[in-house]
């Protein structure tokens, strides 16, 4: 079947079409209009101008999605829609948009979740997930979704498609939240993460070449972990529960700075040195990617699944993804899969809607895919909708 999706809840107008069958989800186009030059300038996403600009885009970003993929109304399907968690001026732009579609083509309509989206992003090109059976041991479940957006840290263990039980969360900031927040003190500007760890990384390289040096002259060894001169503090690392908190390091990051400034007489609003920059940056990612290992990793412990994936625009971040990789193969049993989204589906996008619409579609008995041609009158779009 051939499934139009449509994503439109923070600051990206996206419009794919899908292919999905009992064997796979097959992208056919994923058009991705992003606002963050418009949206830089305030250091974060503005939730009107934002609606402003998807209600601009939404039309041209469609036709540009049906013209790629060489689809035409009558092969449509299916058509899904986030209807949350999200900005509500943005996402109402997409889900009436969503919603004529659906009444005038007279096709049926899923909204579907946001992150439930950023979960089977990872699932994209891959064959179906089926239950684990007897007949069906290798299957992917249980399984479980470390989540890491701007809006989300969760532990989620799933026992079976569409299956949530959020076994940890943050109980103040989220993740990308805490990137963000710190590349704007580092004056980094938005969004924060893919700049914080270009400044972490060029810090790491300073640190390894440094330890070369130290190993040429000492003749020792240059193998153990960097110890930054910058300490930030791991919250909740050593706490028995999975739950996160984010808020304190932020706050730890700029008390920092302000230290630097102090001991250096620059006031705020003189520029920060850039090694300064790189060095703090590189400690708030190691702190904020240990914290996020380590809790999956005791999760893992706890619940033993089958596989273990990320999800959400954190999940681009390399070191996390290194870290992730190494901690599980020392710590969990060795046929413990792991998983990340390919690069072009870990930030928001509708090809991620239009997979999991598709397992929904397929949760469904026939009566209840018959309702979904009215589902255009009754779903509701809500900002702040749960998993479930
Ligand atoms: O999933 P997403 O688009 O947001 C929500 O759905 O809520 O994720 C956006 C977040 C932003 O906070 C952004 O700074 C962060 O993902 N991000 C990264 C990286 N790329 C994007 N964080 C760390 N490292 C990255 N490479
Ligand atoms: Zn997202």
């Amino acid at each position: 079947m051939i499934i139009l999706g449509i994503e439109t809840s923070c600051d990206e107008t996206a419009i794919s079409l899908v292919k999905a069958s009992a064997n796979k989800v097959e992208v056919l186009s994923n058009i991705v209009s992003s606002q963050i030059e418009l949206h830089a300038a305030w250091g974060g996403v503005v939730p009107n101008l934002a609606a402003r600009e998807h209600l601009k885009n939404i039309i041209p970003v469609f036709k540009r999605s049906l013209k790629e993929a060489c689809i035409t109304k009558k092969d449509i399907d299916l058509i899904s829609v986030t209807k949350g968690p999200g900005l509500i001026p943005a996402l109402l732009v997409g889900t009436n948009f969503a919603k004529t579609l659906s009444y005038l083509w007279e096709k049926p309509l899923l909204g579907i979740h946001h992150i439930e989206g950023h979960i089977y992003a990872n699932f994209i090109g891959d064959k179906v997930l089926e239950k684990s059976t007897k007949l069906n041991p290798k299957s992917t479940f249980p399984l479980l979704a470390l989540v890491v957006s701007v809006g989300h840290t969760q532990l989620i263990y799933m026992k079976d498609n569409l299956k949530y039980e959020i076994i940890g969360e943050t109980q103040d900031d989220a993740v990308g939240e805490a990137f963000d927040k710190v590349a704007r003190i580092l004056g980094l500007g938005y969004p924060g993460g893919p700049a914080i760890s270009a400044k972490a990384e060029i810090a790491a390289d300073r640190h390894r070449k440094n330890a070369d040096r130290r190993k040429n002259v000492l003749h020792e060894s240059a193998s153990s972990p960097y110890k930054s001169v910058l300490q930030l503090p791991r919250p909740m690392i050593k706490s028995k529960n999975l739950n996160f908190s984010f808020s304190g390091l932020k706050t730890a990051a700029l008390y920092a700075t302000k230290d630097y400034r102090k001991a250096n007489n620059l006031s705020e609003e003189d520029s920060l040195p850039q090694n300064f920059i790189e060095e703090l940056a590189y400690e708030f990612q190691e702190a904020a990617t240990d914290v996020l290992v380590k809790k999956t990793i005791d999760a893992a412990k706890k619940k033993t699944p089958k596989t273990i994936i990320m999800a959400g625009g954190v999940s681009a971040n390399k070191k996390l993804d290194e870290k992730m990789k190494r901690n599980i193969e020392e710590s969990l049993p060795s046929d413990t899969v792991y998983k990340k989204p390919n690069t072009s589906y870990s930030l928001d996008n509708a090809s991620m809607i239009a997979s999991a619409a598709y397992y929904r579609w397929r949760s469904m008995s026939k009566k209840e895919q018959e309702f979904s041609l009215d589902n255009w009158k009754i779903f509701q779009t809500n900002a702040s909708l749960k998993l479930e």
